[in-house]
């Protein structure tokens, strides 16, 4: 975004003409932002087998999955919907990694009919992965390396106490599985946490894995998971990618040479490379003063963006409107029936109604986590390509909201 004379731009339009053009509440995602991350991670892993596969539940815009496809990023999926969404962008089925969580062994058939890399994240479905398929078709494991990472409780997921992957003290019973029905193991996997800051703390995991792996002999890849932190405030902590190739590579090496073999290094991304690169746009509907407190009211809600209502998560909100406007603090709140406050008591400049808000660093887990509640309808996305904004999903309306019901009275 650029300010000329006062007005905010995005490529050639000003932002009262993306207004105009296609309404608010909008979500809008910079291409260029995002091939500037994936750029950024390439670089920071100087491995030959280096594999980046998207969590695409992040952000899961066939739109964006062409563009990580284009830029030779595969995806990370977790249910077949997405992985089958993958396929309609034109990723090949061998590339898309299905990592579903404690789901029917119907799901894992399904998956393995369409070709996917699965991933198995409990004994019971390995043993029956096993029974199925003996050596016949190759998977992956999760572990759970019950390390402690990532930032809020609520988005940690290697503890011991998570309900995801398979304990690293149940090795034995892996082993005793995997050998019982000959099972190809192909890849070792982790995921310990969303917003990791500290480098040893994938150290650790890898460490793990990479102890691990001696009991598998058939390895093509070890993936690391995702949960590398993006800068929320200026002042975040963000995971220093450069330090954890200058770490992990040299070990990677290592590993590799003692196990015989150069295996791949997978990694699982969402919020480092589509966070940044996308915000929510609003309108502010009302400015309403009381004796405590001054709220604006937007055309949006937790049903839209989530993160702050979820996670307590801090997410910058500026006035696009009124740049030079003087500063004033302000609770920013949704129109939903529920305290949906998307910030308390943050500074702005002056918010009049009819002015627009972005919510920024709201690519990843904004529309993904959208929902249809007081029955609203989600809002519609856009991005922004060669100074070009685009509409990529439509505004939804009182059809969709109507679309499944049926009336049996
Ligand atoms: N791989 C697996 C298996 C995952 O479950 C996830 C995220 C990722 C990779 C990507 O993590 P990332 O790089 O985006 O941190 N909704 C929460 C985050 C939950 C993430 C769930 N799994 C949020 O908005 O903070």
């Amino acid at each position: 975004m650029k300010l000329k004379q006062n007005t905010h731009y995005l490529g050639n339009k000003s932002i009262e003409e993306i207004r105009n053009t296609f309404g608010t509440p909008l979500y809008l995602y910079d291409t260029e932002k995002i091939v500037a991350q994936i750029k950024q991670f390439k670089n920071a892993f100087n491995w030959p087998g280096l594999k980046i596969k998207f969590a695409m539940k992040s952000l899961s815009n066939i739109n964006i999955l062409k563009l990580m496809q284009q830029n030779g990023v595969d995806l990370d999926a977790v249910s077949l919907y997405e992985a089958e969404t993958g396929l309609l962008a034109g990723h090949e089925a061998k590339n898309i990694m299905y990592t579903p969580s404690g789901v029917k062994f119907n799901e894992i058939e399904e998956g393995v009919k369409k070709g996917f890399q699965i991933n198995i994240d409990n004994l019971p479905s390995l043993k029956k992965f096993g029974e199925t398929y003996g050596n016949k078709v190759p998977c992956c494991i999760r572990i759970n390396p019950h390390i402690k990472a990532g930032g809020n409780h609520k988005i940690q997921t290697g503890h011991k106490d998570s309900k995801f992957g398979i304990s690293l003290l149940q090795i034995d019973e892996i082993k005793a599985v995997v050998e019982h029905y000959q099972i190809r193991i192909n890849g070792l996997h982790m995921h310990t946490g969303s917003e990791i800051t500290e480098v040893d703390t994938y150290m650790q995991g890898a460490k793990i894995l990479f102890d691990l792996a001696k009991n598998f002999k058939e390895l093509d890849f070890i993936d690391f998971g995702g949960g590398f932190k993006v800068a929320y405030k200026a002042e975040d902590k963000t995971t220093d990618l450069d330090a954890l190739g200058a770490a992990l590579v040299p070990a990677f090496e290592q590993f590799c040479k003692e196990y015989g073999k150069e295996l791949e290094m997978w990694f699982e991304p969402g919020k480092f490379l589509v966070s940044e690169a996308g915000m929510l746009l609003l309108e502010a509907s009302i400015v309403k003063q009381t004796p405590y407190s001054t709220f604006v009211g937007v055309d949006s809600g937790l049903n839209h963006l989530i993160r702050p209502m979820m996670y307590d998560a801090y997410h910058e909100i500026v006035n696009l409107s009124n740049p030079g406007g003087l500063v004033k603090n302000y609770n920013v709140v949704g129109y939903i029936c529920e305290t949906d406050t998307f910030a308390w008591d943050r500074p702005l400049n002056e918010v009049r109604p009819g002015d627009i808000l972005a919510i920024k660093n709201a690519g990843a887990y904004g529309f993904s986590m959208s929902s249809n509640y007081n029955s609203r309808p989600r809002p519609a996305e856009a991005l922004l390509i060669d100074g070009e904004v685009k509409l990529i999903r439509q505004r939804e309306n009182m059809q969709d909201i109507m679309k499944n019901q049926i009336e049996v009275l």
